[in-house]
């Protein structure tokens, strides 16, 4: 992971309350936040802000990104679809520090129509306060990278 505490945030309207309370919560631990929006509550289309935020991690401008939909399913695929890109859906703590640990997930993506601002913060700490572990789980990455072509 790059030394800088960069984190980018985006969501689509289902998910605007949420991400903003993350981003305070990242900010308070620290990290630089780099919320991109969107900040009104217009309906919008979640590919969009995937691939914005997903393109800020993969460019190196942002260490980790965090980003959130209705069920945070929709996103997901949309930033998995960006070179470089690992991110998955977390509703559970452990899966957070897992994707990190083994998986060296560079995106979280949160449903803030599926998990409360509560189990939301513990996740988003879950993620963030783990690191890659390399080793075997190294390999398998690679692995990942390379279904890329
Ligand atoms: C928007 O209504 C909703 O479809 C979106 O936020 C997300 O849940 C899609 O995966």
């Amino acid at each position: 992971m790059p030394d800088r505490k960069r984190l980018v945030l985006s969501s689509d309207h289902a998910a605007i309350p949420l991400r903003q309370t993350i981003a305070a919560h990242a900010a308070a631990k620290g990290w630089e936040v780099v919320d991109i929006g969107p900040t009104t509550a217009e309906s919008t289309h979640y590919p969009d802000h995937g691939a914005a935020a997903a393109r800020r991690v993969a460019s190196g401008d942002c260490a980790l990104g965090i980003i959130l939909c209705g069920t945070g399913q929709g996103i997901m695929m949309a930033a998995n679809k960006v070179r470089g890109i690992r991110c998955g859906v977390c509703t559970d703590t452990f899966s957070a520090r897992m994707i990190r640990q083994h998986n060296d997930a560079n995106m979280l993506s949160l449903g803030a129509r599926v998990v409360g601002e509560g189990l939301a913060l513990d996740i988003v700490d879950a993620f963030l306060g783990a690191e890659f572990e390399g080793g075997r789980h190294a390999t398998r990455v690679d692995m990942i990278t390379a279904l890329e072509g």
